[in-house]
This record gives C-alpha cells, structure tokens and sequence, in this order.
C-alpha cells in the first residue's frame, strides 16, 4: 500500500476530508447575488466525499460537476446522492483540478473548499477563470493567517507544509491582481475544525492503527494527525481556513 492508498482509506470514511460545515457554505452562498432559483451550473473542485456538495445541492437549482482526484471520495458522494434523490443533479468526475475537462465560460459559479492548495491558490484562481461564466462566482477556501504576525513554530510549520500561506488582505490582492473583486471573506469557526474534522478523525485513530496491523505508515500518518491537532489547539489564534467569495470581472 502506497501512502497515498493509506490517506484515501482513512478519510474515505470520514464526512469530511478538511474543516468546514453545512452552515459555513451557505454562509458563502449568501455573499452570492445571483438568482438563486435558475438552473445554475455549478463546479466543486476537489470536492472528497461531497460534504458542501450536498448543501450545495440542497440551497440552489441546477447541475453540479463535481470534481475529485480520488473515485473512493466519489463513490461515497454518488452513493449519498443517490440517497437523496439528487443523481440526476450531481455529477462526479474523477479527474485532477489542474486538467479539467471544461468549456471557457461554462460556470455560474466555482466552488472549491479546502483543496486549491493541491495546485496553489494563485495557479488555481487563474486557470480556474477561464471556466467561469463573465460575472461568474469562485467561492474557495484556503488556509490563512489570521494576524499580521505569529510565532516562529507555528511560522516555520506552515510555511514548510504550504508555502503559499499568507494574510487575507495578501490572498485579496492576488484575486485583484487576476480580474476578480472580493465580495465576501470570512474565517471558519473553531467549531468546524474541532467538532466537525478533528473530534471525529480522533475517534477513528485507533481502529486504523488496528486495520494496518500498527504499520510504520499507519502509525507515522497517525502521529502526524495528533501533532497537526496539537499545533491547531495550541495557535489557533493564529490560522484558519478563510473562505473567499469572489465575482469575475
Ligand atoms: C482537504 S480535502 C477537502 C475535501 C472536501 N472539499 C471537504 O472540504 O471535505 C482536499 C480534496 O482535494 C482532493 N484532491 C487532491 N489533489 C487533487 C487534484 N489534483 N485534483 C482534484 N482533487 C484533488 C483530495 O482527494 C481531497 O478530496
């Protein structure tokens, strides 16, 4: 089993691969001024196993293309789908977010939560653009620092894990620079990152370990979770996911 393998079957089960929640999306989706009630052509990128793209599914009308690297993320999503009757309105397709089978100004609107690092913000806003519909929407969430200046620990991890890491007012002018405004930002809340990822991949720590026979890799890929839960209890003041809501101009 590769390491890649041993992530996808840890998470595969887990309702989120990242920080969020249900109310954090359509918080999002209220800085949109678009209506509401049109069939909409939606994208989410990076989408795991459709947590946000169920609420997306939920809170507007259209056709979602939802887009993961992974077909194990993608089968709980249509499983789910189904379930809800929404099959007909999701879609998946299993494809990397930085070749992406689509049209210029195919979308209403592009959605991405906790997964535009996979190609960097700025490559990501950038190519993603030429998808979107002119007036369009790109709503993602990234990893942000939520002060103007943090302790060297927490500094020198983040900088090492994603180099990209910067202040909202940075990742703002970067939308700018690339032919959007902001016309919304927010931070996540604790509770999306305690309650909502963390609590429960804490839960699931010890059944994995078993599953893997305790593995070198299992039991690395374990401690790295508990020290990135550690670092967040510890500098949370200092991070978060910031959800930006931008229009192409
Ligand atoms: C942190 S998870 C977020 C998943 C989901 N949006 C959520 O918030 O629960 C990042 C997601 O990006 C996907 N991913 C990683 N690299 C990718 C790539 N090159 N193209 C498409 N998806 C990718 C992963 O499989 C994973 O589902």
């Amino acid at each position: 089993m590769t390491e890649i393998e041993l992530i996808v079957d840890f998470y595969k089960d887990t309702e989120r691969q990242g920080p969020g929640s249900s109310f954090e999306t359509i918080k999002a989706l209220n800085f949109i001024n678009i209506n509401k009630d049109h069939k909409l052509k939606i994208a989410d990128i990076g989408c795991g196993s459709g947590a946000q793209t169920i609420t997306l599914a939920q809170n507007l009308e259209g056709q979602i293309i939802a887009i993961d690297l992974f077909p194990e993320f993608l089968d709980k999503l249509n499983s789910r789908s189904e379930e809800l009757g929404f099959q007909e309105r999701i879609k998946t397709i299993e494809k990397s977010m930085e070749d992406l089978p689509f049209d210029n100004d195919e979308f209403d609107i592009i959605w991405s939560e906790g997964a535009i690092y996979n190609m960097g913000f700025e490559a990501g806003i950038k190519k993603w653009k030429n998808y979107l519909k002119s007036s369009g929407y790109l709503v993602v969430s990234e990893i942000t620092w939520t002060t103007n200046s943090r302790p060297k620990e927490i500094e020198e991890y983040w900088n090492n894990e994603y180099p990209e890491i910067d202040t909202a007012s940075s990742k703002i002018r970067i939308l700018e620079e690339n032919g959007y405004t902001t016309v919304g930002y927010f931070v996540l809340s604790e509770n999306s990152w305690i309650d909502n990822y963390y609590k429960p991949m804490e839960k699931r720590f010890s059944a994995f370990l078993e599953k893997h026979n305790n593995s070198e890799m299992a039991k690395n890929f374990v401690e790295f979770g508990k020290e990135e839960i550690r670092k967040y209890q510890k500098y949370k003041d200092y991070y978060s996911y910031g959800f930006y809501i931008a229009k192409k101009l």
